[in-house]
């Protein structure tokens, strides 16, 4: 009666294995640090990390709009439910294409389901690849003046764990937004006035972006996986807030400026 958490080091899995953990449910973290390792890009490692599993969260890594995601979600769910897996929680980005093949394999796995279709994530600023540039005071992206309606990954945690735990959110496509849309430059100046210190958004080329991200360390394929999204995917059609938080669990999605306030001092740590 396991449930597998994938990606379960990562900014929603870890959250949710703690979560389930501390309800008392059994849970095994699916990534390839975990014990027994799991890794998307080697088959051999999936079908012991699903012993004895009846439910997984499925989240994809490095993006479900990747090339190669949606051959392995098929893959994956084909023998998570040969192996008994009777639920399945996926988490999805908003207005990928790519991304929703995956989730038509999932919702034709015969499986209960629940897919979370996900706009940006507000730790991408805290705890991810935008954190350098916030402790730098300057965010350079090839990103337009487009806004995105950012969404705490906290709210996403609450709504992939009832939909583990509790009945009533099987066959459900919750579309989950934050509640305010904000440009990078709104992002920018709101961090500013909460941090007490300037944060800018300067926009750069997508070439300046990956060579930038490159030097930092990045490699070039993530980096220009990224500079996709930001050219491809932020074009406007992500610029509406939903409903899909407080259909999932009745009251409203986190605010930026709340998430902010309360990640602070992240961006006020001494930096060494
Ligand atoms: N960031 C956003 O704004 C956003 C928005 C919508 C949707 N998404 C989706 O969110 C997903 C990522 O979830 P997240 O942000 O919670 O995770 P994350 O913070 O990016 O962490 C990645 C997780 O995947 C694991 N991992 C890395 N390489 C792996 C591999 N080859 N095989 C198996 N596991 C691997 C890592 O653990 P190990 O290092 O131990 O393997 C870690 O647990 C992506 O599919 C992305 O498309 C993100």
């Amino acid at each position: 009666m396991t449930i597998l958490v994938l990606g379960g080091t990562g900014k929603t899995g870890r959250r949710i294995a703690d979560r389930l953990t501390s309800l008392g449910l059994p849970v095994r973290a699916g990534s390839r640090s975990a014990t027994p390792p799991f890794d998307w890009q080697d088959r051999g490692t999936w079908q012991a990390a699903l012993d004895g599993v009846t439910a997984v969260y499925v989240s994809y890594y490095p993006d479900l709009a990747f090339p190669g995601a949606y051959d392995d979600v098929k893959a994956f769910t084909e023998l998570a439910v040969r192996n008994g897996v009777r639920k399945l929680v996926l988490l999805s980005g908003r207005g990928e294409p790519e991304a929703q093949a995956s989730e038509r394999t999932i919702r034709e796995s015969g499986a209960a389901w629940t897919v979370l279709r996900c706009s940006w994530f507000m730790q991408n600023f805290s705890e991810d690849f935008l954190l350098g540039a916030v402790l730098s005071g300057v965010i350079a992206l090839p990103a337009a003046d487009v806004p995105e309606p950012f969404l705490d990954v906290e709210d996403i945690v609450d709504v992939a764990v009832a939909a583990l735990t509790q009945d009533g959110h099987a066959g459900r496509l919750y579309e989950l937004t934050g509640p305010r849309l904000l440009t990078f430059a709104d992002v920018a100046e709101e961090l500013s006035a909460i941090l007490g210190r300037p944060v800018t958004f300067v926009r750069v080329t997508p070439e300046e972006y990956v060579s930038a991200a490159v030097e930092h360390g990045v490699p070039r394929e993530a980096a220009e996986g990224l500079g996709h999204l930001f050219t491809d995917i932020l074009d406007g059609r992500n610029a509406s807030v939903t409903d899909g938080v407080r259909e999932a669990l009745g009251r409203p999605a986190r605010d930026f400026a709340d998430f902010a306030r309360a990640n602070a001092h992240v961006w006020k740590a001494p930096q060494g």
